[in-house]
């Protein structure tokens, strides 16, 4: 049965009147007055002995509108995008709570819970959902008693390949009757999900970032006097081999700082307008040393893709990253797929992936047939240092350098992946309109690595500091060396020679390596500007790398890679 609300509001005066013989009751919407007037009746229960006649004074209340109504309130009932059960409490002979009785519900309410108003109707919630769902009658029963509505958030599990989360609202609507409307919820609830993902990656990035910086600072000392002493004792082979594994570990400490740099979105890139067809061809030629025999990899390029920029040997690291994984998923061999396509996304796609933009691109997508991951691995999959491999067996940093390059790189990047089924990486990469361009030219080729020019070299550290000194001076430069950057306007301004070169740390106390640099350049307009920094920031893209006079070198670095660097700055000539 349906009631609307003027049928519930004559029940509760009922109610209120049942000690007086006679009363006027509400008043209806078209102001007609509700007469009420008690008789008593022969039976036997007492309580079945009295009856309540129930006339309305005034004009006739139509038929017509009473229908009119009914039908405003039934389609509104029926047409909602909200679930609604409308329930009655049933109470034990000690007037408590036990269970409720379903009286009728909606469309959406039969949606949501996988069953049809036949099923439901006349049933008590224990039978229908269970007695777990009971948890929720005492909600019900305070809501009913008190009259005050009450609201919880709840998850079905009726249809667990649909989890879906509502928000329920308890109404009373008297007579020991109440309705529940479910709200879905399920996409605020991603969304809030997505959101704070994307805040807690932001904040690891960060640290993870301030910490690979620091780390560069005291690896490049450590890698580099290694260099410089090995050249030392060449002819001793007992200190030579120890010394090596010192450098080694340096190394392999800085590869690691690398990742850590890349997660944190803070590497040095060399971005170049790449056609990503391209690029997955030419690793095409190497993924059968990456995947096993039974693993069947499909291939699918787009035709004419768009161009987009970014660094070509980061990408390459990129895919072989995921064709890593997708590999150890695959155990039993499958279907690797890897698939570029031009995308639009569009406000819809935005709406629903916290952090995407609006736009063109090109999608690369890297895909698999293995075992998928369950939804508590999928949460974690882009921090660094999550693993689910064995000791020895994974680091946890391919896809939070995956991740980070994406981002670095202007792009989005998702995961879909179920267990048993597979995983499906995609990334977009923001399309450009400038022409492919070459394969970035290689180191010069550079004759010799001494000199004799004079370079004025700034860095705050005082181990990379010296080290960068002697390394320069044993390549027969002149050396003026400060770890601050004031100290190096005063030599600048005192020093009566040329100066070819300033190599500086990007980022010191008080004036950073750019501003700097722009105060000495703007005095010895020849001047060439090295920048040598544990990490790529911003004002890198700003003056550094971007100005003509200027390169960079990222910490931590060999000896030679110093000296090279060195000599191809003095050798370049501008214009
Ligand atoms: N294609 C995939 N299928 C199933 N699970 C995957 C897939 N890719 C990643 N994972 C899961 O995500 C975790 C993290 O992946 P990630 O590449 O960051 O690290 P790793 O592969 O464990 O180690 P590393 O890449 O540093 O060698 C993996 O341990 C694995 O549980
Ligand atoms: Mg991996």
């Amino acid at each position: 049965m349906f009631m609307d609300c003027h049928h519930i509001a004559t029940i509760q005066h009922i109610r209120s009147f049942r000690s007086c013989p006679h009363a006027t009751g509400p008043s209806m919407a078209n102001g007609d007055r509700v007469r009420i007037s008690r008789s008593t009746l022969a039976g036997r229960q007492p309580r079945h002995r009295r009856a309540f006649q129930v006339e309305l004074t005034g004009r006739t209340w139509p038929a017509a509108a009473l229908r009119e109504s009914g039908e405003v309130y039934h389609s509104l009932f029926s047409g909602m995008p909200e679930g609604v059960a409308l329930s009655e409490i049933l109470y034990d002979e000690r007037g408590e709570a036990h269970d409720y009785r379903i009286l009728d519900v909606n469309p959406a309410y039969e949606a949501i819970f996988g069953v049809t108003r036949a099923e439901a109707v006349g049933n008590n919630g224990s039978e229908l959902y269970g007695t777990g769902f009971l948890s929720y009658l005492e909600t019900y029963a305070r809501v009913v008693a008190t009259g005050e509505p009450a609201t919880f958030d709840f998850e079905t599990t009726f249809r667990p390949a649909q989890r879906r989360s509502f928000t329920i609202t308890a109404l009373a609507t008297g007579n020991g009757r109440f309705a529940t409307v479910f709200e879905d919820i399920t996409e605020r609830k991603r969304f809030e999900q997505q959101f704070w993902q994307a805040q807690k990656m932001e904040e690891i990035g960060r640290l993870t970032a301030g910490v690979a910086h620091d780390f560069n600072n005291l690896l490049t000392p450590i890698i580099g006097y290694s260099d410089l002493v090995l050249d030392r004792v060449r002819d001793q082979p007992n200190i030579t081999a120890d010394i090596e594994e010192i450098k080694k570990a340096g190394e392999r400490a800085s590869q690691l700082t690398r990742q850590l740099l890349a997660f944190g979105r803070k590497q040095l890139l060399v971005p170049q307008v790449l056609d990503l067809n391209q690029v997955v061809g030419n690793l095409a030629k190497m993924l059968s040393r990456i995947v096993s025999e039974d693993i069947h990899v499909d291939i699918v390029a787009a035709p004419s893709l768009g161009r987009t920029k970014a660094d070509p040997g980061q990408i390459e690291q990129l895919v072989i990253n995921l064709v890593v994984n997708a590999h150890d998923a695959m155990p039993q061999g499958g279907t690797l797929t890897i698939e570029t396509a031009n995308a639009v996304l569009g406000p819809a796609f935005v709406r629903r992936h916290v952090g995407s933009q609006p736009g063109h691109y090109v999608s690369l997508v890297v895909k698999d047939t293995g075992c998928g991951m369950a939804p508590e691995v999928l949460a974690h999959v882009f921090e660094p240092f999550f693993t689910t491999k064995g000791p020895g067996k994974g680091t946890g940093l391919g896809l939070s350098m995956v991740y980070g390059l994406v981002k670095q790189s202007g792009g989005y990047i998702m995961v879909e992946s179920s267990p048993g089924v597979g995983t499906t990486v995609t990334m977009y990469l923001p399309t450009v309109d400038d022409p492919v361009e070459s394969a970035a030219a290689g180191p010069q080729c550079v004759q010799t690595l001494e000199g004799t020019e004079t370079i004025l070299l700034v860095e705050d550290d005082a181990g990379v500091c010296s080290l960068m000194r002697k390394v320069l001076e044993r390549y027969s430069y002149t050396v003026l060396s400060t770890q601050d950057a004031g100290d190096a306007i005063a030599i600048d301004d005192s020093y009566r020679g040329a100066i070819h070169l300033l190599v500086t740390d990007m980022i010191m106390p008080g004036l950073s390596g750019p501003d700097l640099a722009q105060r000495i350049v703007r005095r010895r307009p020849a001047i060439k500007v090295l920048f040598v920094s544990g990490y790529r920031s911003r004002e890198v893209i700003d003056l550094g790398v971007s100005s003509q006079n200027a390169s960079f070198l990222q910490k931590p670095f060999r000896p030679e890679t110093l000296a090279t660097k060195v000599r191809e700055c003095l050798d370049h000539h501008v214009g």
